[in-house]
């Protein structure tokens, strides 16, 4: 199987560069890549790439995710979170290749508590949102084959993430103030690397697996059970830390001005991921308590 990765470097694209490694031959690219285009400010660039590896398998975990920067420059980012994917939607299609894209629970108003189904109505709140949305439209409707899965709160180990943020401000800080009316389940990038991998194989299977999934580890939290747990397995480690766990304050989000509005209920139920591949879906604290592992060691 020869597989075309797009944007290697991000959280994701790092993750899948080795989980994809056991099924073939990658083609793993960034923006800046030398001798084919990676480029999704250059959508008929990428189409050019696509004709001349002739892939099995495309994966694109490139995509604009700065959320607040988004909403001053929306024409920049609606290029590469939608008419880019198009491209490579419609490039799919015409050599029968399977497309994996990821989408976002920011296509929600966040509206209520119940986890968010596919079929659910969508309406993001911010540019971000609204681009991921029509990205993820747009594939849909070219008929090429495609896994696209919705996932939210994704942290990785390497490089900066809101865990090591959390510990930073404590080791400085007496005090945080952390928001606690957003719920969802922090997401490792190693899982949904995982997860894809696994569901590529069985795609390729049976074809008709091909569609729209959700996909985040199991259980939900707010932004400050998140900080509070990673501070308290740090606390646990010994790690110096000036802010006490009862001085840890959860706030609304409207005490923090942000250029984008944020959904409130990121829930996504992911039943039909879990029954259509037989998969199971870890709680977020598993992956969170692993990735801190390896941040303290390196402390240590
Ligand atoms: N992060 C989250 O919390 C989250 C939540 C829900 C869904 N998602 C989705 O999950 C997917 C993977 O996200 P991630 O967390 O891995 O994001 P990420 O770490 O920001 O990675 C995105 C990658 O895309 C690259 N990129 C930006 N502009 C580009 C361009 N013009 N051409 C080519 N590459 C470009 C970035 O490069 P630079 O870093 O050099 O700009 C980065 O390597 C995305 O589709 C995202 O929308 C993420």
């Amino acid at each position: 199987m020869k597989i075309l990765l797009f944007g290697k470097n991000g959280q994701v694209g790092w993750e899948l560069q080795r989980s994809l490694a056991p099924l073939g031959e990658i083609v793993a690219l960034d923006f800046d890549a030398q001798n084919l285009c990676g480029d999704f400010t250059n959508p008929e660039g990428l189409a050019q790439t696509i004709r001349t590896v002739a892939p099995d398998v495309i994966v694109n975990a490139a995509a604009h995710t700065a959320v607040d920067k988004a909403e001053s420059e929306p024409d920049l980012v609606r290029t590469i979170n939608a008419q880019a994917p198009a491209v490579l939607a419609r490039e799919a299609q015409s050599i029968n290749a399977l497309l994996v894209h990821y989408s976002t629970d920011y296509v929600f108003d966040g509206q209520g508590e119940k986890p968010w189904v596919e079929t659910d109505a969508t309406a993001p709140l911010n540019v971000y949102g609204a681009t991921k949305l029509e990205g993820e439209q747009l594939i849909r409707q070219s008929g090429c084959k495609h896994l696209v899965f919705r996932t939210s709160w994704v942290y990785a180990a390497r490089g900066g993430n809101f865990a090591k943020t959390m510990l930073r401000l404590a080791a400085e800080r007496d005090s945080l103030s952390v928001i606690d009316d957003q719920i969802g389940a922090p997401t490792g990038a190693d899982l949904l690397a995982d997860i894809t991998a696994h569901t590529i194989r069985a795609t390729k299977m049976q074809p008709e697996l091909s569609g729209l999934y959700h996909l985040v580890a199991g259980g939900a939290t707010s932004w400050h059970g998140y900080a509070s747990f990673v501070l308290d397995i740090a606390r646990r480690n010994g790690l110096p830390l000036k802010a006490a766990a009862d001085s840890i304050k959860a706030v609304p989000s409207s005490d923090f001005r942000t250029a984008a509005k944020r959904p409130l209920n990121s829930r996504l139920d992911c039943s039909r991921l879990k029954k259509t591949f037989d998969l199971n879906l870890p709680d977020w604290q598993v992956g969170v308590d692993r990735m801190l592992t390896e941040i303290l060691e390196k402390l240590a």
